[in-house]
């Protein structure tokens, strides 16, 4: 029985799609759990490029079964458009079930969303959360609010009635919805559409489990955009942690195998919310354009800087990580040094080292502590082609030595290293560390 489940370690963009994509050649089942259309899972083929924002990457394989899972919202005519992407393009090669759980993520949930956003940023600018304004968090809101619509309910045509009558009454005072009656119609025909896909995922996932089947757990966002570990309030509205992988899966803890946690070499955040380890101008100018920092949804700039090792071990103690996976390795290569955060100080001099301040206010007054790193040399289509040949050895030694001190610094051992956008570029590597397990409570319990 193997089930793995992948996570992003910092805030969301670390290339988790392209880490899952690799991860799925090995697997049967491929589960999004949680989020919807704010997510954008970049993967690069050779014969085309596809960003999926609600299917799960395992539809793009063949013999491989990609869920959209019960934990997700999942905006119904926006996922037709991707199917017909993926068709298309002739990707769709895997097969595809949205879960009869996940709940549907209506239009009016993004008038909503826009609406709700632009109510903080105008009551205090500073407060404007910066969502994707595709609506999740009214959509989750409905969801735990128990008015929301689930995918096996669409066939139910008294209950989904009965159900807008009630979401058009609660948000009577959202200015722009569309007309109820347009909403219906088009939910319909939609829910037509998609019903061959719909289906209870339950027996699939079991069946899996009892055959010793692989699975794999796609984690969207981020620990970091956890609604109740992340920076509180600028978080998406879903947990996005291993624990909540297993809640939006629908599968018990002690069938996890593997807990990988996605880390960029560097780091980015998309969004209003602290970001203690930002670089100076020039330098963050530089990592958006080698970086190619741009947001896969909303097409926003990124915010750019240098990893920060406290929030690293923070979520590896919070999801169990087992294994860090270290992409974009090869946008750093050349700089002389990188800068990595090994700690915040406060202005009363206490030392961070393993977790934020809970309340977001805390933030002030934290300066991050760097230590560099020697840098690596660039990485020219030779190295990669040596890399490809000859595996992880072929790595260039200060890079080894950088990703030797991530797993000294955060006690998880770094497996997988990716160096380019393309399905290819990624090399599996046997660590040094060794660690296979959890980070043991012993090592943070100071
Ligand atoms: P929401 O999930 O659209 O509500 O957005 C809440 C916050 O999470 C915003 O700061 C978004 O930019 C951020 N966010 C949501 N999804 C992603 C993602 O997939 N990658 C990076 N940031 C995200």
């Amino acid at each position: 029985m193997t089930v793995r489940i992948v996570i992003g370690a910092q805030y969301g963009d670390e290339a988790k799609g392209k880490i899952t994509d690799y991860l799925a050649a090995d697997a049967r089942y491929v589960v999004r759990t949680g989020g919807g259309p704010n997510a954008g899972h970049s993967i690069r083929l050779t014969q085309a490029s596809v960003v999926l924002h609600q299917l799960s990457v395992g539809v793009l394989r063949r013999g491989v079964t990609g869920i959209s899972g019960p934990g997700m919202v999942v905006q119904p005519m926006r996922v037709l458009d991707e199917m017909r992407e993926l068709e298309e393009k002739k990707l769709l090669l895997g097969e595809l079930v949205i879960s009869d759980r996940a709940h549907v993520l209506l239009p009016i949930h993004e008038v909503e969303d826009a609406w709700e956003d632009a109510l903080r940023a105008r009551q205090d600018p500073a407060r404007g959360i910066g969502t994707t304004g595709r609506g999740i968090g009214p959509a989750y809101a409905d969801r735990y609010g128990r008015w929301g619509i689930r995918y096996g309910e669409l066939s139910h045509l008294d209950t989904l009635r009965a159900r807008l009558d009630m979401l058009y009454e609660r948000k009577r005072l959202v200015p722009g919805l569309p007309p109820r009656a347009e909403l219906e119609s088009s939910l319909l025909d939609a829910g037509e559409r998609l019903s061959p896909y719909i289906r209870d995922v339950d027996p699939m996932l079991f069946g899996a489990l009892e055959r010793g089947e692989p699975i794999l757990l796609e984690g969207a966002q981020s620990a970091l955009l956890d609604i109740d570990f992340g920076t509180y309030p600028f978080v998406t509205s879903s947990h996005p942690t291993s624990a909540g992988a297993l809640v939006g899966a629908g599968l018990p803890p002690q069938c996890v195998t593997e807990v990988i946690g996605v880390a960029k070499a560097y780091a980015t955040r998309v969004g209003a919310g602290p970001f203690l380890t930002r670089a100076e101008a020039e330098e963050e100018a530089y990592l958006q354009r080698v970086g190619g920092e741009r947001g896969a949804t909303t097409g926003r700039a990124r915010a750019c800087g240098w990893l920060d090792l406290v929030l690293l071990r923070y979520v590896a103690r919070l999801n169990g990580l087992t294994s860090l996976a270290i992409t974009k390795v090869d946008v750093l290569g050349g700089l002389e040094s990188v800068p990595v955060c090994t700690a915040y100080v406060g202005s009363d001099g206490t030392r961070w080292t393993d977790r934020p301040p809970t309340a977001i206010d805390d933030y002030a007054g934290l300066t991050p502590v760097y230590e560099r790193r020697p840098g690596w040399p660039e990485f020219h289509p030779r190295l990669a082609e040596r890399i490809r040949r000859e595996g992880a050895r072929a790595l260039p030694a200060e890079l080894q030595e950088f990703l030797a001190f991530v797993e000294k610094e955060t006690g998880v051992s770094v497996d997988y290293v990716s160096y380019g956008a393309h399905r290819d570029e990624t090399v599996r590597r046997t660590s040094r560390a060794g660690h296979r397990r959890p980070t043991p409570i012993s090592r943070w319990a100071k």
